[in-house]
């Protein structure tokens, strides 16, 4: 193997003499003043730099810039190429952010070659604040009916008294980040808030902080960057109808839940249990589907059939979404015979009694041939 790597060195090394001997740029210096500051956005920052030095020089060839960033601890770096001398990204601002730059030269001036440059680094960190412990947990969020944002939270492990709790919230196109406006309490303490209005939102970056203090204690702040459309939970399938096909196939139909979700961002799953009580039902997946309507064949046609459905968002839509709480319904030719008994009963019975009051209004009639009767039902 390795005398076949031999001759790369020195085509590497003509290379270099070549192209410096035509006075094309091999190098480029890396942007300068590479600097990274927090606009108070809850996590978008700020990164800025100045092109290399002598950069104007290289007429007939562009500048770019390759910039990847990562909070510590992610593997994987993301990647922006751009002309710009400014970006804004987003971060963990719990973790310290990280970026590095390069300059690449494309163009006549290096033979149409890609010249890159050296990295620059920098770092960034939010001056550490309170202990680790003290950190809400469990913080999580649903977007009901993409109407109102919920999120919820627990105190931290290490929760002073009289502590307060206060989440705080930026997208794009709000001017500076927010505070929520109306908290859920639990004894006096913030441990949840509900946001409206979030429409705006929708498919980027929600930055989101919860922090708090007790007396002069300060508090860990937790910080998440939320995508709304995978937080989404629809209200549960409406109209959920039920029948038997002449044969004798359960056919089932439903609406889309009202709100604001896309009809078109909606699957369904349906299952049934058949030859149980609604209660102890052993539910079987038929189908997930984007469809509001399906034919079941029955196993056994003399028993009853429950059905239940519940939808989420779609793969088009969003990554991943909550289900929705489920519709249910049952069908049993049986109890459908009693419904028709039900009706019956009291039809017989009026009927019956009209015929009674009938008989005793005529015999009144033949007693007293010279009354006049009060009511003159038809046909008689
Ligand atoms: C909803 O948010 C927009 C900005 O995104 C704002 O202009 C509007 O006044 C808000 N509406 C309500 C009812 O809060
Ligand atoms: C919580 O964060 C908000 C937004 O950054 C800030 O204005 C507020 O002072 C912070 N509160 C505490 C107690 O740190
Ligand atoms: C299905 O119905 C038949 C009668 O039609 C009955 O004999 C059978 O036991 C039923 N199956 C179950 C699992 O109940």
């Amino acid at each position: 193997m390795a005398p076949c790597r031999l001759p790369v060195l020195p085509v590497a090394l003509l290379w270099v003499l070549v192209s410096s001997s035509s006075s094309s740029p091999s190098t480029v210096a890396p942007p300068r003043d590479l600097r990274i500051s927090d606009p108070g956005l809850l996590g978008s920052l700020d990164v800025e730099w100045k092109p290399p030095a002598h950069i104007q020089t290289f007429n007939e060839c562009t500048v770019k810039y390759k910039f990847e960033y990562r909070s510590a601890g992610d593997r994987d770096w993301k990647v922006i190429f751009t002309r710009k001398l400014k970006l804004r990204v987003g971060f963990d601002l719990s973790r310290s952010a990280e970026v590095r730059l390069q300059t690449l030269l494309q163009g006549r001036c290096t033979d149409d070659v890609e010249v890159q440059s050296d990295w620059v680094h920098a770092t960034f960190q939010s001056p550490p604040q309170g202990k680790l412990e003290s950190e809400v947990q469990n913080f999580q969020c649903i977007y009901h009916d993409w109407e109102y944002l919920k999120c919820t939270w627990q105190p931290g492990l290490l929760t002073p008294r009289g502590v307060h709790y206060g989440l705080y919230y930026w997208y794009q196109g709000l001017e500076q980040a927010l505070q929520c406006g109306h908290y859920i309490q639990e004894q006096g303490i913030n441990v949840g808030c509900v946001l409206q209005n979030l429409t705006q939102a929708e498919y980027q970056d929600l930055n989101i902080c919860v922090n708090g203090s007790a007396a002069a204690t300060l508090l860990r702040p937790l910080y998440t960057t939320l995508r709304l459309h995978n937080l989404a939970q629809p209200s549960a399938p409406e109209q959920l109808v039920l029948s038997v096909s002449a044969a004798q196939e359960l056919r089932v139909a439903w609406s889309p839940p009202g709100g604001r979700v896309p009809p078109h961002c909606l699957e369904y799953e349906v299952q049934v249990a058949e030859d149980a009580g609604e209660a102890a039902a052993a539910w079987a997946i038929v189908s997930t589907q984007t469809e509001t309507a399906l034919t079941i064949s029955r196993a056994n046609q003399s028993h009853v059939s429950c059905v239940r459905v519940r939808g989420r968002t779609n793969i088009f839509c969003a990554d991943q979404g909550f289900w929705s709480e489920w519709t249910q319904d049952c069908f049993s030719v049986s109890r459908k015979e009693d419904k028709q008994l039900f009706i019956l009963i009291p039809v017989v019975l009026s009927l019956s009694i009209s015929l009674i009051i009938f008989m005793l209004i005529g015999q009144c009639k033949k007693r007293s041939p010279a009354g006049k009767p009060l009511h003159a039902p038809m046909g008689y």
